[in-house]
């Protein structure tokens, strides 16, 4: 089970039996005015300025949600009046954040017995703010890392702030099961998109068990086009690359680039943790099936960056 649900959780709450959840990851508004206009770290401007985070979540929220979970992780829970902790979770988000005028870390409350833990993660240079949606948007990854220290197999996850869907996806993506509850009509519409690109985005890959050959461009697509230099990586196109491998899906370098500039992609793909499974050529088991080695290399599908979207979903 994985649902959300445009609705006003103060609402949906009321309706949930007692300790329904193991665990509520939530994030819900800290009263300090991030919800869009101008402010906030490349990304939080730029976003219709809803006047959601002007105050904090009342007392009956808190009570609600400690009612309906069994264990809670609460984002922002510095500025809530919550009980002493030993586990705070913080989020580090990188050396690239230090000294600026904007948060270095973000800190959320838990109500586990254990040690404070910390993940570090610069959500820009791992590009997860690559096609934002939400101007409090948090990472995929960051909540995957909590599940993976705080969820059991089998638990049923409460998220009653959704935005974006991170928390949605990185449940769907550990086979939680999950519910999340988000009021506003826009953002629930968007990241219902943005669910549903994820989960064509894995179905391709997983082809229903089948497992694919993938014939994938170099410049312009897994690096900025800056041919015959190498440009910047297109961090999401890697990762969504690596994810794909990682399932077994086959990949073969298809460029136009030839001798000492082909042999630089390579080795700079294999420096991003990508190795190819062949390079301007056939896969060795399709010259086998096919018992030629044509000029047209046989793939499943034929990645570019006209069409990274439809084949990694991948906005660029
Ligand atoms: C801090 S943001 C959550 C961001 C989210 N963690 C993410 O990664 O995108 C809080 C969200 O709660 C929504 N919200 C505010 N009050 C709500 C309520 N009573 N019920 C459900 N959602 C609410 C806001 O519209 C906003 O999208």
């Amino acid at each position: 089970m994985n649902i959300a649900y445009n609705m006003d959780c103060m609402i949906a709450m009321k309706k949930i039996e007692d300790k329904c959840f193991d665990l509520a990851v939530v994030d819900p508004p800290y009263g300090i005015g991030m919800d869009g206009g101008t402010v906030g770290y490349k990304g939080a401007n730029n976003f219709v300025k809803k006047g959601w985070d002007k105050s904090p979540p009342p007392p009956e929220y808190f009570l609600e949600l400690f009612r309906v979970s069994k264990n809670q992780i609460i984002f922002g829970g510095n500025y809530f009046n919550l009980p002493p902790t030993r586990c705070f979770v913080i989020w580090d988000k990188g050396a690239g954040f230090r000294g600026r005028s904007y948060a270095e870390a973000e800190l959320a409350w838990t109500s586990f017995d254990r040690n404070t833990r910390i993940f570090t993660r610069d959500p820009l240079c791992n590009g997860d703010y690559k096609g934002k949606i939400h101007p409090t948007q948090k990472p995929i990854a960051l909540y995957s890392w909590i599940f993976s220290k705080f969820a059991r197999p089998g638990d049923k996850i409460l998220d009653t702030h959704l935005g974006s869907g991170s928390s949605r996806i990185a449940a769907y993506e550990a086979e939680l099961d999950f519910v999340g509850f988000e009021i506003d009509m826009e953002y629930f519409q968007e990241q219902e998109k943005r669910f549903d690109t994820h989960i064509s985005q894995l179905s391709i890959f997983a082809g229903g068990g089948v497992l694919l050959i993938f014939a994938i461009d170099f410049d312009g697509t897994l690096c900025v086009d800056r041919y015959p230099e190498i440009g910047e990586p297109r961090e999401d196109v890697i990762s969504a690359v690596l994810d794909a491998q990682r399932i077994g899906n086959r990949f073969i370098l298809w460029t136009c680039r030839i001798g000492e500039r082909l042999e630089e992609a390579v080795a700079w793909s294999a420096a991003q943790g990508i190795i190819f499974d062949a390079v301007n050529d056939n896969l060795p088991d399709m010259i086998a099936l096919y018992g030629n080695n044509c000029r047209k290399v046989f793939a499943d599908g034929y990645i570019d960056d006209r069409n990274v979207r439809d084949l990694l979903g991948v906005e660029i």
